[in-house]
């Protein structure tokens, strides 16, 4: 295990295949990557549609150092842009704004000395061939600006709690509202970098034997779940111990209780509903010798599923069929099958995962959390039919908003007579919320994960047919 190259600082182009990249060609791309973003793109899809462009000096291993940059600015965007408006008179084009915003970011965030971000700021804008090429002397003159005015323009910018939390107000007004003692923690924990949660297949190997392996190797972990280790420093994937043998996979321990919570046994049909990319049916699939639906509508992400389960080989128990197709419309598909289980992992906000997704609060927009949650009332009400009697259905977002969580299952209970809540394992009730823990967790004994992301949990029984609800 080691650690992920960062982006150097200088670099010759006669340097071998595995040198870092030039820290100015990073910028060059997570600037370009920015510019999609602040249009409506999902971070991690700007980054790689900036990355395939097919540029000058553009490297598929510049991937992690180029989303390191992005990343980085975007767990301060209010405070950089408030920056930028700031410091310039007019506003900068595009192109420019994200330069200097990816540029900022890095000055912010210390890792490199700041006239080396300048430096390689500068050539970044003569080396770029859209809007910032010729602007070299104003990224200059802005950056020096930030580096003198620094101390007092986060000190001042900081009193407004969008630059504070780094959220839009509307996202912060309704966290504020919903949780009125920890919306302050939950915000600042969107800001946190995401500590990096793997699931041990339990059936593969114990988890303490999983840490005594890591251990043996110098690696700090600490366990947080029934079957969830916290690795202290990321890591990429290829270099997890037992990852690619289909030993431990990448999953949050609040994650992982769906598939726990759902109560499967040996022989089961099980529909994993919304299933792509398959983190859920990857751990379904090791739990027992179950016949697993797995459905989603993204053909895409559907190919992911089909790879995680390759990357589990001899680890799997379940027998497991990939379809694409809408769940909103089950006659296409389902054949008049009934399930013994359904997990549904429904599209939400993702409002609780927003330190793995710094973009998400600056993509979303008010009305979403209402379409949102229209999608997931028509998800469960096109899913409860195929349900067999006393079958259970989970249902998980990974949000905090209450119109997704609470609200969602009290309308559910109240338009299905023929469904009651059942306790989640070692609860005293139905339905959970998470809200997201520090990665200063301590070690897990018994009860819930101590280290995990912002999920809704509800569990619910379909009364056998006889049985007239109360
Ligand atoms: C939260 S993600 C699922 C994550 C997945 N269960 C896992 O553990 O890796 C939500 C998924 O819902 C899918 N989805 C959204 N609307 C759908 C629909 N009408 N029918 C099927 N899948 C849908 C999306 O394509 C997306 O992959």
């Amino acid at each position: 295990l080691s650690k992920r190259p960062r982006a150097a600082e200088h670099v010759a182009p006669e340097q071998g295949p595995g040198a870092a990249p030039a820290l100015a060609d990073v910028l060059r791309v997570a600037a370009v990557a920015w510019q999609m973003f602040r249009t409506g793109r999902a971070l991690d899809r700007a980054i790689s549609e900036a990355l395939s462009r097919g540029e000058d000096g553009v490297l598929p291993r510049m991937a992690p150092a180029v989303k390191d940059v992005a990343y980085t600015a975007a767990r301060r965007l209010a405070l950089i842009e408030a920056i930028i408006g700031r410091l310039t008179d007019r506003p900068p084009s595009a192109a420019l704004r994200a330069l200097l915003a990816v540029s900022i970011g890095q000055l912010l965030a210390q890792r490199h000395g700041a006239h080396t971000v300048v430096d390689q700021a500068v050539r970044a804008a003569q080396s770029s061939r859209g809007g910032a090429a010729g602007a070299h002397g104003f990224v200059n003159a802005v950056l020096r600006n930030v580096l003198r005015h620094r101390a007092e323009l986060e000190q001042e910018l900081n009193q407004q709690d969008s630059v504070r939390y780094n959220a839009p107000p509307w996202w912060i007004d309704r966290l504020r509202a919903a949780y009125p003692a920890e919306w302050r923690t939950i915000l600042d924990r969107g800001n946190e970098p995401p500590p990096l949660v793997l699931r041990v297949n339990t059936a593969a190997i114990r988890v303490a034997e999983y840490l005594e392996r890591l251990g043996a190797q110098g690696v700090a972990a600490t366990r947080v779940g029934p079957q969830a280790v916290w690795l202290h420093d990321p890591v990429p994937v290829t270099r997890i111990e037992g990852f690619a043998e289909g030993v431990v996979s990448v999953q949050d321990a609040g994650a992982q209780l769906a598939a726990q919570w759902l109560g499967v046994a040996a022989g089961q049909r099980v529909l994993d509903a919304c299933a792509a990319p398959g983190g859920k049916t990857g751990q379904l699939a090791e739990m027992a010798p179950l016949q697993i639906d797995a459905v989603d509508v993204d053909r895409e992400r559907c190919a992911r599923i089909e790879q995680n389960l390759a990357r589990l080989g001899s680890h799997r128990a379940a027998s497991v069929h990939v379809r694409v197709a809408d769940l909103a419309d089950p006659q296409a598909w389902t054949a008049g099958r009934r399930y013994d289980r359904i997990l549904l992992d429904a599209p939400c906000t993702a409002s609780g995962i927003v330190r793995r997704h710094p973009d998400i609060p600056w993509l979303r927009r008010p009305a979403d959390v209402a379409q949102l949650a229209t999608q997931q009332r028509r998800l469960l009400q096109a899913l409860w039919p195929l349900l067999r009697p006393t079958g259970r259905l989970l249902y998980i977002v990974c949000s905090l908003f209450p119109e997704e969580g609470a609200g969602q299952i009290d309308g559910f209970l109240r338009r299905h007579p023929d469904a009651r809540l059942i306790a989640l394992p070692g609860q005293p009730t139905g339905t959970l919320q998470l809200l997201p823990t520090a990665a200063r967790a301590g070690h897990w004994s018994a009860g819930l994960p101590t280290l995990h992301d912002g999920f809704f949990l509800a569990l619910v029984e379909k009364r056998p047919d006889e049985e007239k609800p109360d």
